[in-house]
């Protein structure tokens, strides 16, 4: 078991603890899975505010640190008296069962998983340990806990499932957004992982009582996200002059969401949600990847117009399809938007400028998180699919 209570901060040697006492917070702690990804990462950061003055209360952060997890992430939060770093994995439940009866903690926000499609085809085996059987036993370590807790505990608990659209399959063009009601019908190892840990955090909460709430969110993009993702791999490559892999035609559609919006909606649910209930969380910003990747380059001539490698959109190379790769996704989010009072805060424009600034504002991250193995995997999943230019590519559709 790993001992709780620790902050490790990432430096060139290797980690390096640093104790904190939780004990001197004055409020209850929330514990949150993942908090050293992407979307955990930025909502660790908005909980906790900038300064003690600005934190919504203490927090433990249990994260294993795979390959997408960056300690350095939220290095600014080292020493920090509300927030407790714990390095170990969601599947250990000895540790989980410890940490819940050590930090008592009145929230569960479940953002551990594998999340990248592409390494779900590639091997999906660390996707069926993680998200379902990881959230198999986070459900059963909250139901003992809540089971031996005062009802005061029970009745304030509550486990959010953090999800995503991909459950709900593939939409034609003029299909209606997914709504809460969609049937499940996942198409990717990935989507099929996170459908089978919603279905279980349904059953816990209807079989055993758990006060659970599920959301399903859309693609999100902004700071801290793992460069494999298209819009970072997409900024990542542009500004070193590399080639821009587009899958297929690029004429997949998301619905795009700034990441902090989607934080916002979690404390909402969080705050307000009903338990047993889905919350379906989205941008209303329909995009095709190709318009994304345009948009990235038109940004980044902007921004940068000292680069050799503008235009930008020249570098765009079509390469081979994922196999299976959904066409398109939607979101109809109304329903969090009438009960909690919930909107996205950013359009698609100003959210992927603020996101483009901070990649720019930000190099040191990038080179620390691209690193030998992360090259190996780009090299692995785009080095065997070749690759077309824009003009190749509309000739061999004419
Ligand atoms: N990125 C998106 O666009 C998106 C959209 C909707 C929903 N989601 C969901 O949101 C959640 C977070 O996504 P993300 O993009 O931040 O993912 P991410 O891959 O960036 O981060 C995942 C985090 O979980 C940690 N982790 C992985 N396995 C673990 C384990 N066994 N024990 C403890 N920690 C472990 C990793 O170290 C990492 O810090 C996921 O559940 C994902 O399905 C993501």
């Amino acid at each position: 078991m790993n001992e709780s209570n620790v902050t490790w901060i990432r430096g060139t040697k290797g980690p390096t603890p640093q104790l904190t006492d939780p004990s001197s917070s004055q409020t209850i702690p929330i514990l949150v899975t993942g908090g050293a990804g992407f979307i955990g990462s930025n909502f660790v950061h908005g909980w906790l505010g900038p300064n003690l003055s600005g934190s919504r209360g203490a927090l433990v952060n249990l994260d294993k640190l795979t390959y997408a997890g960056n300690a350095g992430n939220l290095i600014a939060l080292a020493g920090r008296p509300d927030y407790t770093f714990v390095h170990g994995d969601i599947g250990d439940a000895a540790l989980v069962a410890h940490l819940l009866e050590q930090h008592r903690p009145h929230a569960l926000l479940h953002f551990a998983a594998e999340s990248h499609v592409d390494r779900s085809i590639a091997g999906p085996d660390a996707f069926l340990r993680t998200n379902i059987e990881g959230t198999f036993a986070l459900l059963q370590a909250v139901r003992a806990y809540l089971d031996g807790a005062d009802s005061a505990t029970r009745e304030r608990f509550r486990f959010i499932h953090v999800s995503t659209d991909e459950v709900y399959g593939s939409l034609g063009p003029d299909d209606a957004a997914f709504h809460e009601d969609t049937p499940y019908a996942p198409n990717s190892p990935y989507a099929a992982s996170k459908a089978a840990s919603d279905h279980l955090v349904r059953a816990w909460t209807h079989t055993f009582g758990v006060p659970a709430i599920i959301t399903n969110c859309s693609n999100n993009y902004g700071p801290y996200q793992f460069p494999e993702k298209l819009l970072p791999l997409m900024i990542a490559n542009a500004l070193a002059g590399k080639p821009l892999p587009v899958y297929g035609d690029g004429q997949q559609i998301r619905d795009w969401l700034f990441v902090a919006d989607h934080c916002r909606a979690l404390e909402a649910v969080l705050d307000g949600g009903r338990v047993g209930e889905t919350y379906n969380i989205g941008g209303g910003n329909q995009r095709s990847n190709l318009e994304v990747v345009h948009a990235v380059c038109g940004l980044l001539d902007e921004l940068v117009p000292g680069s050799p490698h503008r235009p930008h959109r020249a570098l765009v190379r079509f390469v081979e399809d994922r196999p299976g790769h959904d066409r398109r996704y939607a979101i109809d989010a109304s329903k969090i938007e009438r009960e909690l009072g919930w909107r996205a805060l950013e359009s698609f424009e100003t959210g992927l400028r603020k996101t483009v600034e901070w990649y720019l504002a930000n190099p040191a991250w990038i080179a620390d998180v691209t690193s030998g193995a992360y090259r190996q995997w780009i090299d692995q999943n785009y080095g065997t699919r070749g690759g077309t230019t824009s003009a190749a590519l509309a000739k061999a559709h004419a």
